[in-house]
């Protein structure tokens, strides 16, 4: 059996949220809310309106993109299907595995994009040929 990467593996995690007057509250625990060992966090903030950040794929690190603050979108692509998720609460999680090409666009003034990643940064990882990344068997 083949059993190819597809946009629909992506997938949104709702984070617990635990409301108060006095402000909400968020949290992520490693491998109980996102599903790999956290090894990396980095995050995206004062986008010129009208950019659009990451548009590569990883060979094999997964990712949870969370729109910390404002809104933007997520562009996903497997090389037949395409997906745009929009993110914009705090308590959401965009799961993106890897094998997945993908592009955050349209942020909102102010936005910070949240990105846990499953690896340390390796250059290596990245392919940012779509046409290479369009020939790649995508197996699982
Ligand atoms: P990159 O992931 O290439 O951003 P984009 O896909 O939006 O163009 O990262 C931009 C630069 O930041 C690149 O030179 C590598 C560096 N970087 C790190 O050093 N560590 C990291 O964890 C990340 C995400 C990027």
């Amino acid at each position: 059996m083949k059993i190819m990467r597809s946009v629909y593996d992506a997938a949104i995690i709702q984070f617990p949220k635990i409301l108060d007057d006095r402000g909400n509250l968020t949290f992520i625990e490693e491998e109980r809310h996102v599903p790999f060992k956290i090894n990396r966090v980095y995050w995206i903030y004062d986008v010129p309106g009208g950019e659009s950040r990451g548009s590569h794929a990883y060979r094999e690190l997964q990712e949870v993109i969370i729109a910390l603050s404002g809104s933007f979108e997520v562009f996903l692509d497997d090389g037949m299907a395409q997906k745009t998720v929009n993110l914009g609460r705090a308590y959401y999680g965009l799961y993106v595995p890897n094998l997945i090409w993908r592009r955050m666009q349209n942020f909102s003034t102010n936005s910070i994009a949240l990105v846990l990643a499953s690896l340390p940064y390796n250059v290596g990882d990245y392919i940012r040929d779509y046409t290479e990344f369009k020939r790649m068997d995508k197996l699982l």
